[in-house]
């Protein structure tokens, strides 16, 4: 076979047969680089070939829609020992599935997955693991397993190695359940001449992994580093490959770590998993409000409490407005955990229907604790904030306001309020504002005092 040369871009992995100055498909400049093209097709085939022995998945490729299969490994699920965790995959890790951990470097994924082979050797104590490590020598995965508390018992293996076809031979000897491939940009394939990291190579180790993850049966986890733009393929290129991605994250100055499921195959991709990062690895933090709320004995200018629903969970979040007199002539207007146009857009609606004056005035916006708003559900409690700080009047801190505002100002009702209402209560909130609209549906609450409103301005009234 001819092997033609073809371009690449680093940042995104567009094809192009000729090179170019800048990428049509992410704009990024000068980011092409000669490759030359995967071996994929021959390889895949083998890894099938090679793999279909150790393989409880059937041969067939095809199947009887109303015949299902009794051993299919997807209705099955293992129990990774980490309650976030098993919520965020949807229910436990699928045998046969592919997941990227996609996170800054140092976030945090390698010490989850060492606890995830801690924890399977807990609940599935029949289980094998292979950890493989491109980055870190034998030794120093083992110590950094001790200090977690992995016991290995015969079932956990470590690896240092980055040339893939050393791997799977690696992954033959031991046939392991569990596959830990860390990290997705060190590992090579050495029928290929592109450095580790390249698209091509990253292509091909997150191709080959896939076919061995589907024809060997093993639930492989592939860790992928996010990379500034350049150099590097990140796990982006990789993303519509696999069956789950999930992203860690967090605020280097913080000790907490969210993970999220940013696409997933067996579960719902909108799950959201808190845990905290100490000397002894991460915990997790079933009460993830509590990290998200202050503790204050006083009512506080500039603060309010609104609700954000992640998955299936409910969580309270403080927001802090600051307004104060711009030396500019250009007002600032800053947003953290906000979409800044949502900013704009709320505070254009609080000087046309309360008559707050922004003209000329900064005016920062803050969601406590690093978390991100992505539903319409906390613009009552934004504008409260917002209009707390212009006529410095605080609210009682035991206050939670729900509701999503709309351009004439009225207050709209939000998704599941009885489910946030409730937990507020729970968490010892005294008083709910909510939308008009909503009232009905809250009535039998008991323990908790409703305000109903219906137009923004309302909150003028409220003190
Ligand atoms: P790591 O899992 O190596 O990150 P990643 O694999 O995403 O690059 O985590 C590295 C950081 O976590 C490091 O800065 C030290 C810190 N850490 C703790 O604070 N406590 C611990 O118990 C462990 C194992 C790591
Ligand atoms: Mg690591």
């Amino acid at each position: 076979m001819k092997q033609k040369t073809q371009y690449s871009c680093q940042n995104c992995g567009h094809f192009s047969p000729k090179w170019l100055g800048r990428c049509p498909s992410c704009e990024a400049w000068n980011s092409f680089v000669e490759e030359k093209p995967s071996a994929s097709e021959g390889t895949l085939a083998a890894v099938r070939e090679e793999f279909s022995g150790i393989s409880a998945v059937g041969a067939s490729s095809w199947t009887e829609l109303d015949q299902p299969d009794p051993s299919a490994r997807h209705l099955r699920r293992l129990d990774t020992g980490m309650g976030e965790l098993n919520r965020v995959l949807g229910g436990g890790l699928v045998p046969d599935s592919f997941t990227l951990l996609g996170g800054d470097p140092g976030i945090g994924k390698s010490t989850l997955l060492l606890q995830v082979a801690r924890g399977i050797r807990l609940t599935h104590p029949e289980l094998k693991i292979l950890y493989v490590s491109g980055e870190e020598s034998v030794d120093q995965i083992r110590s950094r397993a001790i200090r977690l508390g992995v016991q290995g018992q015969g079932k956990i293996f470590l690896a240092a190695e980055t040339e893939l076809e050393r791997v799977f031979s690696t992954v033959k000897e031991i046939q392991p359940n569990i596959l830990v491939m860390d990290s997705l940009q060190t590992f090579a394939s050495s029928h290929l001449q592109s450095a580790p990291g390249s698209v091509t190579q990253v292509r091909e180790v997150a191709t080959r992994l896939m076919a061995l993850a589907k024809s060997a049966g093993i639930a492989v986890w592939l860790v992928g580093h996010v990379t500034k733009e350049g150099s590097i393929a990140g796990p982006k290129v990789v993303e519509h490959m696999v069956d789950t991605v999930l992203y860690f994250e967090g605020d280097s100055g913080m000790s907490y770590r969210l993970l999220r499921a940013v696409k997933n195959r067996f579960g719902s991709s909108r799950e959201l998993g808190v845990f905290e990062m100490d000397g002894e690895g991460l915990k997790e933090v079933s009460n993830p409000s509590s990290l998200f709320l202050t503790e204050r004995a006083e009512p506080v200018v500039g603060t309010s409490v609104g609700t954000t629903l992640e998955g299936s969970r409910t969580i309270l979040v403080e927001l802090q407005a600051l307004v104060a007199p711009s030396p500019l002539s250009l007002p600032r207007r800053t947003a953290v955990g906000l979409d800044s146009n949502r900013l704009a857009l709320l505070g254009a609606i609080l000087e046309r229907h309360m008559r707050v004056r922004l003209a000329e005035q900064d005016l920062f916006f803050n969601v406590a604790g690093g978390l991100r708003l992505s539903e319409p559900a906390c613009d009552l409690a934004a504008a409260a904030a917002i209009w707390s700080s212009c006529e410095e009047k605080a609210f009682p801190q035991d206050w939670v306001w729900l509701g999503e505002l709309g351009l004439t100002g009225e207050v709209r009702r939000v998704s599941q309020i009885e489910v946030r209402v409730e937990e507020a209560k729970k968490l010892g909130f005294k008083t709910a504002v909510i939308p008009q609209g909503s009232l009905d549906r809250l009535k039998k609450l008991k323990g908790i005092r409703l305000i109903p409103i219906s137009k923004v301005r309302e909150i003028v009234e409220l003190i």
